[in-house]
């Protein structure tokens, strides 16, 4: 693969051409699993905390959770993914930047990422940035939610594939390949016919993951398989985090009970 293609999500607007359909395209991912998780998390903070959702999307996260109450800001690179959120869903705190570098300090109590968001990013000092500008952005004591998804995943399901979806209205053309050698995987959408949206993810060591966040500053409550709940194992394609700025043991005995919950789902 050419250096030129390796290029992460900021310079351009990989998303831009699929923002419109993105809802329609996922409305297969299980979303009410992450907002369990994110609300069933929030029990274990003060009432009125602020949340911010970095790679907010669409925004579709943050409209469900404003149904528990959640003061949510959304922050997202792509102008293409914002545009939906503020005029389909209304969002009325959203931001545009770069999670490596958030212009927030000291200011949530609450952080996720999910949905893959940080396998955008293709070094590992970009990995290393986004945990410290997330630390950064946490007030004492606050949590951090976010996933990765794993080279079973891509392995799986995007490893020198193509594809097309009919979702009645339109049809998604998608198109994927996976690198080993750079751990990258290329994929590449398109809307009827459309322009091509061009993505790359990176897949990272959950271990890395974890280092990367320890020398930022988190203590790590949990690393789960999102399936399961559980450790995770060879077979995990998902993989997610809970991360606590300071010191986890504030949360050790609250944590007993949300674990229990989040596992019966
Ligand atoms: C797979 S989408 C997930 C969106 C949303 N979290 C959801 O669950 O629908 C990944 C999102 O991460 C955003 N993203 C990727 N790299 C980013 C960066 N460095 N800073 C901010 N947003 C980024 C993309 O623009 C995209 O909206």
């Amino acid at each position: 693969m050419a250096e030129k293609q390796h290029t992460d999500m900021t310079g351009q607007d990989a998303f831009a051409p699929i923002a419109n359909h993105y809802d329609a395209i996922m409305e297969h991912v299980d979303y009410a699993r992450w907002l369990h998780v994110a609300a069933t998390l929030g029990e274990m903070l003060p009432p009125g905390f602020r949340h911010l959702d970095a790679g907010c999307g669409t925004g579709v996260l943050i409209k469900k959770l404003a149904l528990y109450g959640w003061h949510s800001v959304g922050m997202d690179y792509s102008h293409g993914m914002l545009h939906v959120a503020r005029h389909r869903y209304a969002l009325p705190r959203l931001v545009r930047g770069d999670f490596r570098a958030l212009p927030f300090s000291n200011a949530f109590l609450m952080i996720t990422c999910l949905f893959d968001s940080l396998n955008f990013l293709l070094e590992e000092t970009h990995i290393e940035q986004t945990m410290r500008s997330f630390h950064e952005a946490l007030q004492p004591g606050g949590i951090c939610y976010f996933d990765i998804v794993t080279e079973r995943m891509i392995a799986s399901h995007f490893n020198n594939t193509c594809w097309t979806e009919d979702h009645g209205r339109f049809r998604s053309s998608w198109t994927s390949s996976y690198t080993p050698q750079t751990q990258t995987c290329e994929t590449r959408v398109r809307i009827n016919a459309g322009d091509e949206s061009i993505t790359y993810e990176r897949v990272y060591p959950a271990a890395f993951i974890e280092a990367a966040a320890c020398q930022a500053g988190f203590s790590i409550l949990a690393v789960r398989d999102a399936a399961t709940w559980r450790a995770p194992q060879k077979n995990t394609t998902r993989i997610e985090f809970i991360a606590v700025k300071g010191d986890k043991n504030r949360y050790r005995q609250a944590f007993k009970q949300v674990d229990k919950i989040i596992k019966r789902g």
